[in-house]
């Protein structure tokens, strides 16, 4: 079918504009079981996640969102590499096959448990915003915020990528394998060409108005003016001489030279939408290692990403919530104990939408926020039977004083986790974006740009007050992400992440208690129907929540939405051995050894 058909029929169909919420209303089960030509490992990984099986291993394992990448990973741990090695080539392969998720043009968080000191390390590698951009950067002239797709896709949405930089970070400080080795697989994928999946086929089918705004995206997307079938073999030169620059000099290929002057005319030139970025906004990128938040849950402790990311404090605020709560004992299937954790996570967005934000920018009462006396004022909220009325931000203890209005950012489930263990104890959890599906729809040297800066709130102020988490030059937009890891007696218990937007809070909640509290196995955890509450309305995963527990819910007083909750969860459960599970809803396997 040519293009301006495919176009044709979509403005016919009177369809919305497409973006990954509609393409996550139509993913399908298990989508990628179908790739063909794959190795007897991943076949076995495969029929392991389709019987609802953990994979088992000893001595290393990696679990991503594309066999390929997992495949690139496993590949790296076998030789003796490690996780931060792994990652390295996971992220070169993620890239290209799944290339409306993360990339060389996103960002990514990192949380890594080291074997042989035991201490957790974070590093941010989030997008920044430019330095010429203000506060009114996603308002129109008479301050009204923009629509989000108007803001979205163009140059104006696009923050200075820290993948590229995150990747050399972590293998700098964790890597044992030569650097430029780590590109092989991607880099050879990339000039042979790859098996579409099921799941790019799907999105590209469903993004196709978008795609095919800039000249170079619709190349791409749109070989020949078709779309893309599964299976097909889609080659990227441009994307195997970006790495090949990144494998021999380094991430500095990336942020200085003619990769970095490609991406900011790119983004200066993109028509109808131009963004500010600038040669000098690339070369100052940093990458930024944080205080990890860690916060104790029963007798584990829930280590993850502080701001700029709203990750690890709101999951660890949920957690604390439901601390005096015997959620064991309830089960699974109770709407009592469903209600107690969607109210935990209705206040707990409350107080993300209030407090949360980059923490360079603006002062984040982030160990009020935890803190178990704060914790016990909050929980106290949820005794009770029923739904709660109305819920609003907390006063956590502070040293500032705070005058801050309510945040307005929206967030689009796209995204991608990967969690690895490798042979030497060493234990990494990173989630990794370009945002939206295919972020800014801008592409660069056969990679996507980010629309990251749409993570701000494109409201500043609201009757004079401003939003913590408004634009601001240099600034980090916050994030959803959670990539986590879980301690018991010091010891790494579990790894766990996931994409989806402002719902990877509640997909990370539900494997954690899933795994700790009703004792699943890894694989039942990821796979347990999700169940979402962050503003009021409940969302129970379509099809798959029970009609009973949704109704039993409805009962109670929420509004239940049925709605598709496309999480990609990847987790890695550490006993007398590992075993990885991953989410049937998307395409990823477990590979170990
Ligand atoms: N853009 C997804 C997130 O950072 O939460």
């Amino acid at each position: 079918m040519k293009l301006l058909h495919i176009l044709a029929c979509f403005m016919l169909a009177g369809a919305p504009v497409w973006g990954q919420q509609a393409a996550d209303t139509v993913a399908p089960e298990g989508a990628g079981a179908g790739l063909v030509q794959v190795s007897p490992a991943v076949r076995a990984a495969q029929d392991a996640k389709a019987d609802g099986r953990a994979v088992v291993a000893e001595n290393w394992m990696v679990v991503a969102a594309n066999p390929l990448a997992s495949d690139a990973g496993a590949t790296v741990l076998k030789a003796g590499g490690t996780a931060a090695d792994a990652m390295v080539a996971v992220q070169a392969v993620l890239g290209l096959v799944e290339p409306q998720s993360s990339g060389l043009g996103g960002g990514a968080f990192l949380v890594w448990r080291d074997g042989a000191t035991g201490e957790i390390t974070t590093l941010d590698g989030r997008e920044t915003a430019p330095l010429a951009a203000t506060p009114r950067l996603f308002q129109d002239a008479e301050g009204q915020p923009l629509s989000f797709y108007d803001a979205v896709v163009g140059g104006r949405s696009v923050g200075v990528p820290g993948t590229p930089a995150l990747m050399q970070s972590a293998h700098d400080r964790w890597g044992r394998a030569e650097w430029a080795g780590l590109f092989d697989d991607a880099i050879r994928l990339a000039e042979d060409g790859f098996e579409v999946s099921p799941r790019l086929a799907l999105m590209v089918a469903g993004d196709a108005l978008k795609l095919s705004r800039f000249e170079s995206t619709r190349a791409y997307f749109f070989p020949d003016d078709g779309l893309l079938e599964v299976g097909a073999r889609l080659q990227n030169p441009a994307y195997a001489r970006s790495l090949r620059s990144l494998a021999e000099e380094g991430a500095e290929a990336f942020y200085t030279g003619d990769i970095a002057r490609d991406i900011v005319q790119t983004v200066q030139s993109a028509p109808g939408n131009p963004g500010v970025m600038s040669e000098v906004d690339l070369a100052i990128y940093r990458v930024r290692e944080r205080d990890p938040v860690c916060v104790p849950y029963r007798v584990y402790e829930v280590c993850g990403m502080g701001p700029p990311s709203s990750g690890a404090l709101t999951v660890g605020q949920i957690l604390g919530m439901l601390e005096p709560y015997d959620l064991a004992a309830m089960g699974a299937d109770s709407a009592q104990a469903w209600r107690l954790i969607g109210d935990a996570s209705r206040l707990a967005f409350a107080d993300r939408g209030r407090y949360m934000a980059d923490s360079d920018f603006v002062p984040v009462p982030v160990q009020g926020l935890v803190s178990r006396n704060y914790m016990k004022t909050r929980s106290e909220l949820l005794r009770g039977d029923d739904v709660l009325p109305e819920v609003a931000p907390g006063k956590p203890e502070f040293d500032h004083s705070l005058n801050l209005a309510d945040d307005a950012a929206i967030e689009f489930p796209s995204t991608s986790h990967i969690s690895i263990v490798d042979r030497y104890g060493n234990a990494l959890s990173m989630t990794t974006t370009i945002e939206n599906a295919f972020g800014s729809r801008l592409m660069v040297r056969g990679f996507l740009l980010n629309n990251e800066l749409t993570d701000f709130s494109f409201q500043s102020h609201e009757d004079g007050v401003p939003v913590a988490n408004r634009v601001e030059p240099g600034k980090r937009p916050r994030s959803s992400m959670a990539p986590t890891i879980v301690l018991k007696d010091g010891e790494p218990v579990l790894i766990v992440g996931s994409p989806g937007g402002s719902r990877i809070i509640g997909y990370v909640v539900k494997a954690i208690i899933a795994h700790l509290d009703w004792k699943m196995d890894v694989q039942q955890a990821v796979s347990l129907p999700n169940m979402v509450n962050r503003f009021g309305e409940f969302d129970v995963e379509a099809g798959r929540v029970s009609p009973s527990l949704a109704s039993d819910l409805a009962e109670m007083g929420y509004e239940v939405s049925r709605q598709p909750l496309v999480s990609g969860l990847h987790a890695i459960s550490i006993g007398e051995v590992l075993r990885g599970g991953a989410d049937p809803r998307r395409e990823g396997i477990a590979l170990g050894e």
